[in-house]
Formats: structure tokens, sequence, C-alpha cells
């Protein structure tokens, strides 16, 4: 992966293909996926994971359930047509409870397919669309990416977690744009990754990333963050983001709030980026979003290597969330939000909250 747009995901010919994130860095292999179910298992399953990559993947599924519904069913009514898309559009939309891109992108495409009356124009309207999405995803990061490394001291050493990168996105990424900008422009002297249990997107997939870019990189367990702060060792943190509500508050990769109390302790600035289509301003505040729990496997077993008695009792949430006051800002590509964030979201959406 040299090329800076690399993206995780393809339309093509009536088909999606993917890079299966499960078995990187190892491996590199590319799935095909030419059906809705199939999508579904594959976000569900995290071989496509990130926020703005799951939106992308659940416009294509649902694009893909379109091209279903025209073989199979040989429905005569574009009304028949939009109730079963409905009922693909909602089974997509619950793959991923917590990232707001998946509804955010589904919504979006059903607003299209919505305002059409002829079957085979749904069909093609729905693919374009997402297509669409997906350019747009990419351009808004190169944004953020500008926006943020404006942000950057020079020589400054980063912390990021989790994987919020190319592989997370249409391409690019948010966090990672944001610290590829600025070591474009000579301003990164380092980057650590938080290996970021259970799934390990830091040390796996962020590390890969970092490599592939030729930035300077070292992978660390977790708990190390709090040590490297204390020596000064992070000069900044940037993660990207699930879901932000519209007082502010941020959802993001389980952990992200540990690192938000520790940078405020150590008075290192923490930002989040994403783009507008992670804010989700129909809630007020972080204690509304859904928190995804994963499967007790992802913490009993390493690969296929079982590290905890059966016996365990496990919890395993995917996700946290920052409340706003730890933020320093939130980079968009419509501009960067500061404090205070009800005023600042509402202005970047032009004032309407619809
Ligand atoms: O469970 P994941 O790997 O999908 O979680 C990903 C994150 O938490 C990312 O930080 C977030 O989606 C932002 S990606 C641009």
């Amino acid at each position: 992966m040299k090329n800076e747009d690399f993206s995780p995901i393809k339309w093509i010919n009536g088909t999606v293909e993917l890079i299966d994130q499960t078995l990187l860095p190892f491996k590199e292999k590319w799935i095909k996926i030419t059906t809705y179910p199939e999508m579904i298992n594959a976000i569900s399953n995290m071989q496509i994971r990130g926020a703005p990559a799951i939106g992308i993947a659940g416009a294509y599924g649902l694009a893909l359930g379109a091209i279903e519904i025209s073989k199979t069913k040989k429905l005569k009514s574009a009304q028949k047509f939009l109730s079963e898309l409905n009922l693909i559009s909602l089974k997509l939309i619950n793959s991923r409870p917590t990232g707001s891109n998946l509804k955010w992108a589904i919504d979006r495409m059903m607003n299209i397919a919505n305002t059409i009356e002829e079957i085979p124009l749904i069909t093609s309207s729905l693919i374009k669309e997402a297509k669409k999405i997906h350019i747009e995803d990419i351009k808004s990061n190169h944004n953020i990416g500008k926006l943020g490394a404006a942000l950057i001291n020079k020589n400054s050493k980063i912390l990021t977690h989790c994987n919020a990168g190319a592989l997370a996105t249409g391409g690019y990424g948010t966090a990672l744009g944001v610290i590829k900008s600025a070591n474009n422009e000579g301003k990164i002297s380092k980057v650590y990754s938080t290996e970021t249990r259970p799934l390990l997107q830091g040390s796996r997939l962020t590390i890969w990333e970092l490599i592939n870019s030729n930035i300077k990189a070292y992978s660390i367990p977790d708990s190390v963050a709090g040590y490297l702060m204390q020596k000064k060792e992070i000069d900044a943190i940037i993660v990207g983001a699930d879901r932000i509500t519209a007082n502010g508050d941020v959802a993001n990769k389980i952990g992200t709030y540990t690192l938000a109390i520790l940078a405020k302790s150590h008075n290192v600035n923490f930002y989040v980026a994403a783009p507008t289509s992670t804010i989700d301003i129909k809630l007020n505040n972080g204690s509304e979003i859904p928190i995804e729990e994963r499967p007790r496997e992802e913490v009993t077993n390493i690969k296929n290597i079982k590290i905890v008695q059966d016996n365990v009792t496990i919890y395993n949430p995917a996700f946290d969330v920052t409340p706003n006051t730890l933020i320093k800002s939130i980079i968009t590509e419509k501009g960067v939000i500061y404090p205070p964030y009800t005023l600042n979201i509402k202005k970047i959406f032009g004032g309407n909250n619809e």
C-alpha cells in the first residue's frame, strides 16, 4: 500500500471488493461481496471496519440489495420495490450500532430511492449515490488532513488510538489523514500507536499504514500511554470518532476516554478528527449513544489461542464516550470546531438541526 489514496473497498461491475482487515497485516486478501447479507456479515465480522468505511460499505450493500430485488423478485410496482429495499436498509443499519456514518449513508441512499418511480432507475441511482458517498469521503479526509495539519507544531510526537486511517474510511483517513498531512509538511517527529486491545487495530492496521507512509512509528501496549505523557513524550493526541453528538461528546474505540483523561492531567492537546457525516445532531449528548458489546471470544482468545479460562465472565464494550470538556477541537472537512460545541456544531450545519 504505497498509494496515499488507497481505499479498502471498491465497486467493480456490480460487485464489491474489500480488503479483509481481520487478516492484516500478514495477509493482504481481497474478498468479493455479491449480496447484501454478505455485506452485513463483512461489517459485523469487522472484515470492513471504521465508521466512515462502514457507511460506504452500507451504501454499496444497499445498492447490491437493489440489484438482488430486481433479479429475484420481478416486482412491477416501485412502491413494492421500495418497501423491500426499506427492509434491507434496516438490516444493514443494525449490522453495527455505534457508528453514525452507517445510518447516515443508508438514509441518504433511501432518500434518493424514495423520489424515483422507475425500478431500473432506482437501482442505477443507488449505485451512483454510493460511489458519490465514497468519493466525497476521500475528499473530506484530505480537507480534514489539511486543516488538522495546521494545528500541529513542528517536530511533534503524536499518539493515536485504534485505526482512523485509509482502512477505516473511503481512503486517506481522518486522524491518520491529519498525521499524514502534517508529516508531508515535515512536522512529525514520531507517532505512537496504541495496540488497541482486544482486536489490535493499532498494532495490526495503524502501524501497517504508518510504515507504508514512511512515518516513524512505535507500537505500544495500551497501558504505556500514561507513562509516555508523564515523560513529556507526547505533544498531541489525535483520534477518530464513531459518533459525535450535538454537544460535542465523542464515541470512539474503547480506551479513548482513558487517553483523554490522561491528556487533561498532563496538559496534552486532545484532538478528534471526523467528517460531519459522523456528527449525529439528533442526539443531545453521549449518554444517548448505543454502545456495541462484542463477542467474549475477542477477549478470551488471540486468534485461535485461548488466554482466558472458559468459566470467566467477560465484558467487552467496543466503544466509550469522551465528554466534550476533554476535547481541544473537532477537525471536520468543513472547518475546525472549538468549544462551545453545541453552538459551533449547530453553526457548521448552517444552524439547521435536521
Ligand atoms: O471497532 P472499529 O475498529 O470499527 O472501531 C473503529 C474506531 O473506533 C475508529 O477510531 C473510528 O471508527 C474512526 S475511523 C475514521
